[in-house]
């Protein structure tokens, strides 16, 4: 028996049962009840997961009630500084950052894998071109397991890491032609004379070469401001340990689909707006709620028990004193201020909201803070990124935690098939 256990007793036999408690590096301690229903003849109850631990992991750790965010021991503060997204991805796949050497032979790489099938090119032709770019995204990644579907036999590391690089490395191009589709405006190649978020810029906003030059001060031209400032923001989404999206990826990987049709799960989860969805919603709120006067009424809304009303971009489910992600963007928000000409109206209905509701009694005794998605979609709006490419940047930055979560499922020997119970009350 563990040094540390929990007794349970049973009211009605009197019988009791008694469970190891299994402690973490770091982080809550968990009750092993995995022969709880064997001993018991009992389910346990818990929709949402709030009180349950899915799975070990080695790759993030959050500390919710500290503010708290690490990929593989080092604090998200400390990568969004000092390391590039590519960097990140790096040491997320490997468990430590790369030196030199590794790292230029990784982006390299990255730039080699950047392009897609002429089949996929026609495959998001065929959508219509109202369509979210979204729903491209997610089905065109899981067509992409028909295009590599010898990853589904995988049992050996380099196989591993080469789906994942592959993967990585060709999401921007789809996201991209995904927009470009979306305005009916022929589609542009990758670059790989560009660093990985230089491509993807480029990508979504270039003209074709053949047809127009490209002018020193054209509407095309990629600053090394606005490339950093993304770059930061793929890092700050590169992984969020089991949230919703990657629990879809750890669940769809449990029942040995494809890899990419796994990403292909996370991409739609990671849709709605109580997940990635909220960055676009953040915005079309401010947009709505349109003046600073008006900032009032929409709090009263948000408090309202009788009104669906939320305030999208505050609260989360494991940050219950801030979000340090957002910290970070609201640094680079106040940064980027004059050098991106942020829009002006939008932050001051932004400021005012985050004011109201950080000394608001109903918004602090229920933990509700602003979350990343609060100032990001303020940084995106001033990169140019187009509203509903707001959720596919989240996707492009979360890819590498989806895939690194996956092969972490895969090598796990205690992984079984994602098949919970229920408690049964109808007819
Ligand atoms: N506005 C107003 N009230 C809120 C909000 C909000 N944004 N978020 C939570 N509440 C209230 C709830 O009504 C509830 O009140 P009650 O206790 O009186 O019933 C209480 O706060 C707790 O909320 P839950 O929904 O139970 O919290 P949960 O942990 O399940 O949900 C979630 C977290 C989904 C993020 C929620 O806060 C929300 O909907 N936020 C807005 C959408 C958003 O910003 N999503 C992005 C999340 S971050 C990410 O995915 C990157």
């Amino acid at each position: 028996m563990a040094k540390k256990s929990m007794t349970f007793t049973d009211n009605t036999t009197g019988k009791s049962y008694e469970y190891p408690v299994l402690d973490g590096t770091r982080g809550p301690s968990v009750v092993d009840i995995r022969t709880f229903y064997k001993d018991t003849g009992m389910f346990t109850y818990d929709p949402g997961f709030t009180s349950t631990a899915s799975c070990e992991s080695k790759i993030t750790f959050i500390d919710g009630g500290k503010g708290e965010l690490r990929y593989r021991g080092i604090p998200i503060e400390e990568l969004a500084k000092n390391n590039t997204y590519l960097e990140v991805c790096y040491l997320l796949l490997n468990g430590r950052l790369p030196d030199r050497q590794e790292a230029e032979a990784f982006d390299l790489e990255i730039r080699h894998r950047s392009f897609v099938h002429e089949g996929l090119k026609n495959l998001i032709e065929s959508f219509p071109s109202a369509a979210h770019p979204m729903a491209i995204l997610s089905s065109s990644v899981s067509a992409l397991a028909s295009f590599y579907y010898e990853h589904l036999d995988i049992n050996n590391e380099a196989e591993y890491q080469e789906m994942a690089r592959r993967i990585i490395a060709k999401i921007p191009t789809l996201a991209a032609f995904a927009y470009r589709h979306s305005l009916g405006i022929p589609f542009i190649y990758p670059d790989i004379s560009r660093s990985f978020t230089e491509n993807f810029l480029y990508m979504m906003r270039a003209y074709p070469h053949e047809r127009m030059k490209i002018t020193p001060e054209g509407e095309q031209q990629v600053s090394q401001v606005e490339i950093d400032a993304l770059d930061t923001i793929f890092t700050l989404h590169a992984d969020h340990e089991q949230n919703a999206s990657t629990t879809t990826v750890r669940g769809v990987a449990s029942t040995g689909a494809h890899p990419y049709v796994a990403i292909s799960a996370g991409i739609s989860a990671l849709w709605g707006r109580a997940h990635g969805g909220a960055n676009e919603s953040v915005i079309a709120q401010l947009e709505m709620i349109g003046d600073v006067k008006k900032v009032p009424e929409y709090i009263a809304r948000a408090k309202d028990k009788n009104d669906p009303f939320r305030l999208m971009g505050f609260g989360h489910r494991v940050y219950k004193n801030f979000d340090p992600r957002a910290k970070v963007l609201k640094k680079l928000q106040d940064q980027l201020k004059e050098e991106l000409h942020l829009d002006a109206k939008l932050l001051e209905i932004a400021h005012e909201i985050e004011q109201i509701a950080l000394h608001d009694d109903y918004f602090v005794s229920r933990n509700l803070y602003p979350n990343i998605d609060f100032y990001s979609g303020v940084i995106l709006y001033a990169l140019k990124i187009p509203r509903p490419m707001f959720t596919p940047i989240f996707v492009i930055g979360r890819t590498v935690g989806w895939v690194a979560q996956w092969i972490e499922f895969k090598k796990d020997p205690a992984s079984k098939i994602a098949r919970p119970r229920q408690l049964y009350t109808g007819a």
